[in-house]
């Protein structure tokens, strides 16, 4: 399935910066239409033109705070309209929160769900209402190796949802042509630390990826109808061994390394989330 231009169209959240930003690069480089969404449009016009003018391709600039549900609803409309199919929807957008789940703030937690895992429930509903519709189509759902970890904080459970999540769409989406991948990037050099106020890995470290090289491998794998995703031979390893541990072990393993206590918790100061 195509555009007029004759191009497959992909829609990605959070593109205008780190590993969404190299999404829409990698998939404009290979001749794919856009659809980007985020909140800044400014940031959204100028990715638009910087990717049409050096691709030829055309890209959609959507608006979107993917918290408030009137504008999930309206990318989840782009999704669903017959005559301008998209063809790809990556769920990447998203953020980390240092907020406990037991004592922090309520609000800041909900929105992070509705980022995180509301939204990627709704957009995969949508695309794949369409594209089984067509016979035709992927799914690219960012998680984490975090959620692979037990009691990892708000973020790490929301990211085994959406490892969870993607799971079973793959099984519900078989034998329709429609396929579905979730990839599990460990720590990658983007702004995602620095905007939730932690620290980023210097450039030297083994346990930091480039985004352009998690992009290229989680989209081999997309294309390629590959379930579960691990960029990168040092996070494949973790993935393996997290995924045999007894959930117990690994539980205790985190609760060991993170200082976390039931004091340090009330205070507030209790590092409540893995940094990836
Ligand atoms: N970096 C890592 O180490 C790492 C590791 C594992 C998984 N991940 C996951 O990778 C994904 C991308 O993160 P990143 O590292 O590339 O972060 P990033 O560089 O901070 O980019 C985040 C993107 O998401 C958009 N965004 C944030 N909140 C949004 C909202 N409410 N509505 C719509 N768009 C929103 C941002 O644009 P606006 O601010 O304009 O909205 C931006 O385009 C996330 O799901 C993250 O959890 C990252």
């Amino acid at each position: 399935m195509s555009t007029p231009a004759g191009r497959p169209t992909a829609l990605v959240t959070g593109a205008t910066a780190g590993l969404g930003a190299s999404y829409a690069a990698h998939l404009a480089a290979a001749g794919h239409d856009l659809v980007i969404v985020a909140r800044d449009q400014a940031r959204l016009q100028e990715t638009a033109e910087r990717l049409h003018e050096r691709h030829g391709v055309q890209v959609e600039v959507l608006a979107a705070d993917l918290a408030q549900r009137s504008d999930l609803a309206a990318v989840a409309a782009r999704l669903s309209e017959a005559d301008r199919p998209v063809d790809l929807l990556i769920n990447n957008a998203g953020y980390g929160l240092k907020q406990s789940v037991a004592v922090g703030d309520i609000d800041l937690l909900e929105q992070h769900f509705d980022v995180l895992a509301r939204a990627v429930l709704v957009l995969s509903n949508a695309a794949a209402k369409s594209m089984v519709a067509r016979g035709h189509g992927h799914l690219l759902n960012v998680s984490s190796i975090a959620g692979l970890l037990a009691g990892g904080g708000h973020y790490a459970a929301l990211k085994g949802y959406v490892l969870a999540f993607t799971e079973s769409l793959a099984k519900d989406l078989r034998g329709t042509g429609v396929s579905a991948t979730v990839v599990l990037p460990g720590y990658v050099h983007t702004e995602f630390h620095a905007r939730a106020g932690m620290k980023g890995g210097s450039g030297r470290s083994r346990a930091w990826l480039n985004a352009d090289d998690v992009v290229a491998d989680s989209l081999r794998d997309t294309f390629s109808g590959r379930l579960v995703s691990v960029p990168s031979l040092q996070y494949r390893g973790l993935a393996a061994l997290l995924e045999v541990l007894p959930r117990g072990v690994v539980r205790t393993a985190w609760r060991l390394t993170s200082r976390t206590s039931p004091s340090r918790i009330a205070a507030g100061t209790a590092p409540v989330a893995p940094t990836n």
